[in-house]
């Protein structure tokens, strides 16, 4: 590849080879390199669905209605220029999945869309409760053809080490091979699709620790401005196993789970009484509240429950087999005869690198898609919403690089240097605890500052430098988080109950390489 134009994307899941493919048919070469190969990417681990109002079966839905729930739902902090074009590309991605052999439960042909949460209409296009290893085996298939061609070249097993520079401008990214540990230079356009930042909060995630937050820091440590940091959404349905957490699709309740506490004696389903419209399927932040603070009413037992003891033999077999499989597998409950108990759990990062609405970083030739960039999800993301965001975002980070490439010379340079990434486990084990302690579902400035402390002397050790640029990161969540005193989507702040006019904008933060600021800009700001 030589003297050749590339673009470079980071990142293999979802996001990073839709912006592969739409490079490839369009002729551009690029390298798509990620630590796990694509079929071990998180958005193999999606499981619920896609959204699309594609009305299959009268459902007289719209995109205007999609547009106004993912809005809604992500407490209008969203630009609406790109929800549009979010919600308006939904039709288009999911029918072409489709064609291209995508297995959606379908009837004569016909996509079935499923309930799923925060959403008036049936909207969430499904393969039983494994949608993201599905669509993922369809565009890995549909990437190889490009592999062959030479328009695509992997580099599976490959980790940033860091971004290259000159005159302190990003020029390219140096990754490593994980098994050689030998250095590759990609110099040119990047596309960063590496995920959310599940390796800030090891082990209390549903998200895969290989998405370690490691580029977002390197990318920050380099002034690449991040937005939205204190959205992180917890799950209302996981369940702690061994070493992570597991997610308990909501897709059990888009097919009539139900939620429910022991109080007094006697089953409480809680949501249904409280929000008799969308029940059970209230956004996610609302049902996680909800969750957290039944457990702690006097009358109620310390344990919510999912009950799908009342599903019919159909929906067992047709929707949900693969998810009874995996709760009898690692809980060893059968959910079709037994409620299982279930905690709000952390599950997608709404906020990560700020992207103007043609995916574009605050740095020159640098674009992000996918959970590793803040756009499309506001305060709280819509179940359905994420693999949607990551297809369209990947798509669109690409166009905007094929419409920059003129003002990019690319060039690829092996050298035999051996180099790490290492990151100290006891470090990031110690900065875990802090943020867990800090950023939690109901939050206030003392617990906030109390980690902001922690995360200070943890910077105050002698750190290497990918542990300096991943505490600084989480110093910059904590400082979001603790600056924006209003409560909105996921971020509830029981000292600032109220969702502030002067707070409905979104926060920015810097790192000058000392200091790291925030501050507020309107969503509207976008638009132009
Ligand atoms: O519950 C779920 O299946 C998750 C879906 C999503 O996050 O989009």
């Amino acid at each position: 590849m030589e003297n050749e134009k590339f673009v470079t994307i980071i990142g293999a899941g979802l996001a990073g080879l839709s912006a592969a493919i739409t490079l490839a048919r369009r002729e551009v070469k690029c390298n798509l390199v990620s630590i796990q190969p694509s079929e071990r990417a998180q958005s193999v681990l999606a499981e619920g669905g896609i959204n699309a109002a594609l009305n299959t079966m009268g459902e007289d839905d719209t995109t205007t209605q999609h547009f106004e729930d993912t809005m809604k739902g992500g407490c209008n902090l969203e630009s609406e220029k790109a929800v549009k074009y979010l919600v308006e590309n939904a039709p288009r991605i999911v029918n072409e999945l489709y064609r291209l052999g995508v297995p959606f439960n379908a009837e004569k042909g016909r996509i079935i869309l499923r309930n799923f949460g925060g959403q008036k209409k049936k909207r969430t296009a499904y393969a039983k409760s494994s949608t993201g290893k599905i669509i993922m085996t369809a565009l890995i298939d549909e990437a190889r053809k490009y592999e062959v061609k030479g328009l695509i070249t992997r580099y599976p097993c490959h980790e940033v080490v860091d971004f290259e520079t000159e005159d302190g401008k990003i020029i390219g990214v140096k990754v490593r091979n994980c098994h050689t540990h030998e250095a590759i230079a990609f110099k040119g356009q990047i596309i960063l699709c590496s995920g959310g930042l599940n390796g800030l909060f090891d082990g209390y995630t549903t998200g895969t620790t290989q998405n370690s937050g490691n580029v977002t820091a390197l990318a920050f440590a380099h002034g690449i401005e991040l937005s939205d940091l204190e959205f992180v959404q917890y799950h209302p349905t996981t369940a702690k196993i061994s070493d992570k957490i597991m997610l308990v699709s909501e897709a059990a309740r888009g097919e009539g789970g139900r939620l429910f506490v022991m109080r007094n004696g006697e089953k409480w389903y809680f949501m249904e009484e409280k929000y008799p419209v969308l029940k059970n399927l209230m956004p996610r932040d609302v049902v996680s509240r909800e969750c957290y603070k039944v457990v702690r009413e006097p009358d109620c037992e310390n344990q919510v429950y999912l009950d799908m003891t009342g599903l019919n033999a159909s929906i067992w077999r047709d929707k949900l087999s693969d998810l009874r499989d995996e709760i009898r597998f690692y809980l060893h409950i059968d959910p079709k005869n037994t409620p299982v108990p279930v905690a709000p759990g952390i599950h997608f990062f709404m906020g990560g690198i700020r992207v103007d609405n043609t995916h574009r970083t605050s740095a020159r030739g640098v674009y992000a898609a996918g959970e590793c960039a803040a756009i499309y999800h506001g305060a709280n993301r819509l179940g359905g919403n994420s693999m949607l965001g990551a297809i369209v975002g990947g798509e669109r980070a690409a166009l905007s690089a094929i419409e920059d490439i003129n003002g990019f010379d690319s060039g690829v340079e092996k050298s035999k240097e051996i180099c790490s990434t290492c990151e100290s486990v006891k470090t990031s084990l110690k900065m875990r605890d802090v943020l867990i302690n800090g950023l939690g579902i109901v939050r206030n400035e003392r617990d906030m500052k109390t980690a902001l402390d922690g995360i200070d002397e943890l910077l105050g050790e002698d750190n290497n430098y990918i542990d300096s640029a991943r505490l600084n990161l989480a110093k910059a969540m904590v400082l979001s988080a603790i600056e924006r005193k209003e409560s909105r989507g996921s971020h509830t702040r029981e000292d600032y109950p109220e969702t502030l006019d002067k707070f409905k904008k979104k926060s920015v933060v810097k790192f000058d390489g000392k200091d790291i600021n925030v501050e507020f800009v309107s969503s509207e700001d976008e638009n132009e």
